[in-house]
């Protein structure tokens, strides 16, 4: 059924999406009316059912987000700093309970104290003139480090746009097969978490048969914490659009989607400025310089949903439905969106390949590990001294990063998440183990992920911690499989209660869920959050004995 949904959303190609509909029906009163909806199942010939299951899944589609006029960051790096409570008091004096609403992350975790109004962000001291906010006169500008400890690459800056696209208009004259070539053999690993070679995605995609194919930006950074995504989008639109572009050379595609999370406005608008901005100066359209490739872009406005992230919840979510996490095989590069191959690449990868092809492969596999090529992309949150965004070259020790780039703590820090709520609970006493790359993460128990750093200051409770953790899993879990859509939520019962009540959690009975989540979970969003539970029952089991019989 879900596979000849897929064909009913494309049969208005992807000008008009079902999703972006939905979307733009939300505007004005934040939810669309259940009238707009049966309308635009009819309009796609898909039940009403449907149109409902899709709108009611997202925080900013589903009938609760009507009437919200100001949004909270509920995100980890704004809990942990502890700044949100007194944010609230504040805003209330501007606005009713009903009209407070949040959002999850809104990557101003350098400042905290994040909220978004009217579709701008704002945090730091921006909420200290809210008269001035609502008259649309307030700043919502933020400062944060940009600083690269080795190979300036992602942060470089960016050559004049003519000069940085020559290296796309050589890619056309010397063949998709040499781009391909330069990519696989640089061993440029995917950023999004999974660690994938993007190569190999691109080589998959190529090799599927069929004229229509799909290259998707996953800017849907959800992970609390993370920032770098929307740093490339705002400071560095022009290397993801090349990055995507050139993918669609190799693989055979026409038609570029960028799903930006609806908590990045600004980013929107910046890249929707750079596609402009190429489409002026012919670099987009038909016969592209004469070559004979077609490409167009069109931005995606995700509506407000961790799960969007993983890549096949996203398909569906860009198809109109509800964003279930889809069974593999088939993957994506094999039959994805609309049911057509596609590759899904998240934004710090396809950020790198303009260096990968300006410099050859070499260049980019001399600099990092051998198993982990290249620079990464590390955000410090606002409990560091120098918070910001650090290029370091793969292989760097975590040392350098919290004590040289990030300047220390601001105060007394006991742990760190590093790489999202799927990633680890790093102890301040394993710093000087790590090393920033996939294997030295892997080897002691974590998971470097996207690479964000969230300090849990000395004095908050890691049973809150955990409690926030399971509670997050459960909100933003799909509901497709069991053992998530149960387990997360049974979890959080759990701590909740141990820190509510006079209760003991079993030990046993929590690692049975853990298991569960483990080794039951059809993706790595339940199969995920029990290690950064594991590793906080290990590491502060005496701070958290006295909730445990
Ligand atoms: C729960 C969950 C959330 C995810 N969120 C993101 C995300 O926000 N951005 C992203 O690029 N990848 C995210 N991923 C990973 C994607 O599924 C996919 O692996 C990635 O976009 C592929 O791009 P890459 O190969 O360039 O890393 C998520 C995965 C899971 C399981
Ligand atoms: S693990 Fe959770 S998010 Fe993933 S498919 Fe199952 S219910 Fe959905």
């Amino acid at each position: 059924m879900s596979k000849n949904l897929s064909d009913l959303s494309f049969r208005k190609g992807l000008k008009y999406n079902l999703f972006d509909e939905m979307g733009k029906l939300a505007q004005d009163q934040g939810a669309p009316s259940q009238e707009e909806l049966d309308a635009l199942a009819e309009e796609f010939l898909i039940g009403k059912a449907n149109t409902f299951g899709t709108a009611s899944f997202y925080d900013f589609l589903k009938p609760e987000n009507k009437g919200k006029k100001v949004y909270v960051c509920n995100g980890t790096a704004c809990l942990c700093a502890g700044t949100q409570d007194s944010l609230i008091e504040n805003l209330k004096t501007k606005f009713s309970p009903d009209e407070i609403g949040h959002m999850t992350c809104l990557g101003r975790c350098h400042e905290n104290s994040a909220f978004n109004y009217n579709g701008k962000n704002y945090s730091g001291d921006n909420a200290n003139d809210l008269n001035a906010i609502i008259d649309n006169q307030g700043s919502n500008n933020d400062k944060y480090n940009v600083a690269a400890s080795g190979a300036q690459i992602l942060t470089a800056e960016m050559s004049d746009v003519d000069d940085y696209f020559q290296v796309f208009k050589d890619t056309l004259q010397r063949g998709r097969d040499t781009a391909l070539s330069e990519i696989k053999l640089s061993n440029l690993r995917g950023r999004g978490g999974a660690g994938f070679p993007m190569g190999l995605k691109l080589e998959f995609c190529k090799n599927e048969p069929g004229d229509v194919k799909f290259i998707i930006c996953n800017a849907d950074e959800g992970d609390p914490g993370a920032y770098s995504d929307r740093y490339l989008l705002e400071e560095r639109p022009y290397s993801v659009l090349f990055g995507m572009m050139v993918s669609a050379f190799i693989v055979g595609s026409n038609h570029g989607i960028l799903y930006i999370r609806a908590e990045y406005p600004e980013s929107i608008e910046v890249v929707q400025n750079a596609i402009d901005t190429l489409k002026a100066k012919g670099l987009l359209g038909k016969d592209i310089c004469g070559s004979g490739f077609d490409f167009e872009f069109k931005i995606i406005q995700a509506q407000g949903s961790y799960i969007c992230g993983e890549e096949t919840a996203l398909i569906n979510s860009i198809e109109g439905q509800r964003p279930e996490v889809r069974v593999r095989p088939p993957y994506p590069a094999q039959r994805g969106l609309f049911n057509k191959p596609t590759v899904v690449n998240n934004v710090e990868t396809l950020a790198a390949v303009h260096y990968i092809l300006n410099n050859c492969c070499q260049a980019w596999k001399d600099i990092g590990t051998e198993r982990s090529s290249g620079t990464k992309l590390v955000c410090l949150d606002s409990l560091f001294n120098k918070p910001g965004m650090y290029e370091v070259e793969m292989g760097t020790p975590l040392a350098t990063v919290v004590n040289e780039l990030g300047g220390g703590f601001k105060r007394p820090v006991k742990a760190m998440q590093i790489g999202g709520p799927l990633g680890g609970l790093v102890p301040v006493t394993a710093i000087d183990q790590l090393t920033v790359d996939f294997e030295s993460f892997a080897q002691n128990g974590f998971l470097l992920g996207h690479a964000s750093v969230v300090c849990v200051p000395e004095d908050f409770p890691m049973i809150k911690f955990m409690e926030h953790l399971f509670e997050f899993a459960s909100y933003e879990s799909c509901g497709k499989c069991f053992p998530c859509r149960l387990g997360t939520k049974r979890g959080h019962e759990l701590m909740q209660k141990a820190i509510e009540e006079e209760y003991k959690i079993d030990k046993n009975l929590l690692d049975d869920l853990l298991t569960t989540l483990e080794e039951g979970s059809l993706c790595a969003h339940g199969g995920g959050i029990p290690l950064p539970i594991r590793n906080t029952l290990q590491y502060f089991n005496e701070e958290l004995k006295t909730y445990f019989n």
